[in-house]
């Protein structure tokens, strides 16, 4: 193939923000099976979760979609972490075992209900929660281990169940990220004792705005999140409410138009899964034959909700070891940025380097040794987000693969680049100590 110039250096664009890309791209979709269903809603009066409609059908729904007996909608993902913690009986001062790698809320929802988090370092080739770490970290005062289905790929549940067996631990899936995913056959959100989901816009299942639904098998447990998601009041729809309080809670309810979105995206969920699989394998594929690039492993036994595609540059195979991967990384970002691939970091330090989360009570202050695996993936990755969720975006996935092959056609003009490039990593601008990586 012709060589031609890299839109960084003046060249032309190869993925072209041509009219009728936003269809190709927009997430969520939005049908006049929304449409209607919103506006059924808005002619109903029916508008809270309290009055029987949207919210109940789309908790059957969904937890005949996993296979549970429970499912119980709720205001947000966050949320629904808080109440999974709270419904399991987890007592403030417990500690929890929680991946160094993964959203915020992952860590905050149980510090914000007392919760003391242990960081534990991902698999290097899963990037989910290292179940060997896991084994080392816990102590006498372990009670449960969060298991983030990161990028859409369940967790090794296998494992984490049988270190929960051992040590008596609640295991709780964070499967924000994993709608519709599978381990062994069965769904995320019915691998462990309790699961919470998030309904954000951006989620492979969105509402039109923010939601969240938690699921579990366990009848108490289930019993005790409805308490207290709402003002701790038993409202079982029998009789007048008796503004009874049996426990200080929140407010934590789903409203009906936000389920009765979410219903009419559940409808299409497998099949647009299935599509956006095909055009996912197709760009992957062509992106792991250049040197280098390491596209996400998904193993045999579990199947990816492909959320967010992670990719790797590995600065041995691309013959450059002398570059920091992190400058090697943020030059190819402007390169293929220029060529019209949003590219971007996602998670740019480890949990425990947060500045939020540094020095909680009871937790040990950041060591960046204790998380070699998290580290290397921060400084060496970028990932795609969100445009792939569409199932038409397959034609410009396929040009964002002709713009990677571009690009590492003239990695000879970019290392230069990125050798003379001053690098700091955010975990060290941040005031972290200086010791590690
Ligand atoms: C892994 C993970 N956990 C929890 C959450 C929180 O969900 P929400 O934004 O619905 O509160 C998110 C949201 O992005 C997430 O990605």
């Amino acid at each position: 193939m012709a060589k031609s110039r890299l839109a960084m250096f003046g060249g032309s664009r190869t993925v072209e923000a041509a009219a009728g890309t936003s269809a190709r791209t927009a997430w969520p979709i939005v049908t006049d099976t929304e449409r209607e269903a919103v506006l059924g809603v808005l002619d109903s009066g029916r508008f809270t979760s309290v009055e029987r409609g949207e919210v109940q059908l789309l908790e059957q729904e969904w937890a005949g979609y996993t296979g549970v007996r429970h499912c119980a909608a709720l205001s947000s993902g966050t949320a629904a972490i808080e109440l999974a913690l709270v419904g399991a009986g987890l007592e403030p001062g417990a500690e929890i075992l929680v991946p160094a790698f993964s959203f915020i809320a992952t860590a905050s929802a149980p510090v914000l209900r007392g919760l003391v988090p242990v960081f534990v370092d991902i698999d290097p080739v899963t990037y989910t929660l290292d179940p060997a770490a896991a084994a080392a970290a816990v102590t006498p005062r372990t009670r449960a281990v969060l298991a983030v289905h990161l990028h859409g790929l369940p967790c090794d549940m296998d494992a984490l169940q049988a270190l929960a067996d051992r040590h008596g631990l609640v295991l709780v899936e964070d499967a924000a990220q994993s709608h519709g995913a599978t381990y062994r056959g069965r769904q995320t959100g019915a691998l462990g004792d309790v699961a919470a989901f998030s309904l954000n816009a951006s989620k492979n299942l969105p509402t039109s705005g923010e939601g969240g639904l938690l699921t579990t098998d366990d009848d108490a447990l289930y019993e005790r999140v409805v308490l207290h998601r709402q003002f701790g009041e038993d409202l079982n729809g029998r009789g007048e409410r008796a503004y009874l309080s049996h426990v200080v809670a929140g407010n934590a309810k789903l409203s009906s138009i936000q389920a009765a979105f979410t219903r009419g995206q559940l409808s299409r969920l497998d099949e647009r899964h299935e599509q956006r699989d095909r055009n996912v394998r197709r760009f992957l594929g062509r992106l792991a034959e250049l040197d280098g690039l390491v596209t996400p492993h998904c193993p045999d036994d579990r199947t990816h909700a492909w959320f967010q595609l992670r990719l790797r540059f590995d600065h041995q195979r691309m013959g450059c070891p002398d570059i920091a991967p992190g400058a090697l990384r943020s030059v190819l970002q402007r390169a293929l940025r220029a060529e019209g691939v949003p590219v971007r970091p996602y998670q740019s330090l480890p949990l425990p380097a947060q500045p939020a989360l540094r020095d909680l009570p009871g937790t040990q202050p950041y060591r960046p040794e204790d998380h070699p695996a998290t580290l290397a993936l921060i400084e060496d990755s970028l990932t795609l987000q969100r445009w792939h969720l569409n199932p038409a975006s397959g034609p410009l996935l396929d040009r964002c693969a002709d713009a990677f092959e571009k690009v590492w056609g003239e990695l000879d003009l970019l290392l230069p680049v990125a050798r003379s490039t001053t690098y700091e990593p955010l975990w060290r601008q941040t005031g972290t100590a200086a010791v590690g990586a």
